[in-house]
């Protein structure tokens, strides 16, 4: 595991509330170059409002959001993609009716530079970027293990197979971190055990990765590092085992009806 380094991603003091709903309050964070970095919590807790705060989905209410020293609060989720920084959803965004290949194509649209007029007329220049983007497309597909899927349309894929499309449409842009919203979700424990394995790989060469995730194997076994959110509020952070043994970490679970055991083994 790279030590943690250099600072991605920073979050200072976060706030984002819907009328009177504090959906995320006071939050810091700070992504470091090479982390898995974890976010965890209840449902409720503001997990997916702060991943939207962070890649200029909502500008936050307070706060200050960084990536790589700049600040970047309340930018567009056009300019954070420009920014090179990748998300997926928990709900798919998925084009369920066109196919794998076009749906990962999508993502490298942001780099390449041919424009609406070059793609009617089919200049030289968008016939490189269409070529560019096809190899490209195709290459992460054959790294997620999707390859043979590339011309199936993605609505007809399972669950999880649709959920690797998105993070392999997030790929496509380069990212220099990836955000990833409940990756595992709807996945079966053998779709769940390769996508683990497929996230760590991705940050052996070299990804930044954010992962929002229930699966508490999955979070303790990949992450590095992790934020743990409970009604909007950090709760505690630190390593895995630093989690595993935190009371009020615990208690967050137990209130829900979880089995502490059950929920941070
Ligand atoms: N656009 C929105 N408008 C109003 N309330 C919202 C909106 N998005 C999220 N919330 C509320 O914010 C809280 C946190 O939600 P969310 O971030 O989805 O939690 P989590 O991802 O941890 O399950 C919830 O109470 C949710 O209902
Ligand atoms: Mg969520």
């Amino acid at each position: 595991m790279a030590e943690r380094k250099t600072t991605l991603l920073e979050a200072k003091g976060v706030c984002m509330y819907f009328g009177g709903l504090k959906a995320v309050e006071e939050v810091d964070m700070q992504i470091k170059q090479g982390d898995i970095f974890g976010i965890i919590g209840p449902n409720g807790a503001g997990k997916t409002t702060f991943f939207n705060v962070c890649t200029g989905i909502y500008p936050p209410t307070k706060g200050k959001i960084f990536f790589e020293g700049q600040d970047i609060t309340g930018v567009s989720p056009e300019k954070a993609a420009q920014l090179r920084i990748a998300r997926t959803f928990q709900n798919l965004q998925l084009f369920k009716f066109m196919t794998v290949l076009d749906n990962v194509k999508i993502g490298c649209h942001i780099k390449t530079k041919s424009n609406l007029l070059d793609a009617i007329v089919h200049t030289k220049q968008y016939k490189q970027d269409e070529e560019y983007t096809t190899e490209k497309s195709l290459d992460i597909l054959r790294s997620i293990g999707l390859h043979e899927y590339r011309d199936a349309k993605a609505g007809n894929l399972s669950y999880g197979m649709q959920r690797k499309v998105e993070i392999a449409r997030a790929l496509a842009l380069d990212p220099k971190i990836l955000l990833l919203d409940e990756p595992a979700a709807g996945m079966n424990p053998q779709e769940t055990k390769s996508l683990m394995e497929f996230i760590k790989m991705l940050n052996q060469d070299g990804y930044t990765i954010a992962v929002i995730e229930h699966d508490m194997k999955f979070v303790m076994n990949s992450c590095n590092h992790i934020l743990v959110l409970n009604f909007g509020k950090k709760i505690f952070e630190g390593s895995p085992d630093q989690v595993k043994v935190n009371q009020e970490v615990q208690s967050a679970y137990f209130g829900r009806g979880l089995v502490a055991g059950e929920a941070l083994k």
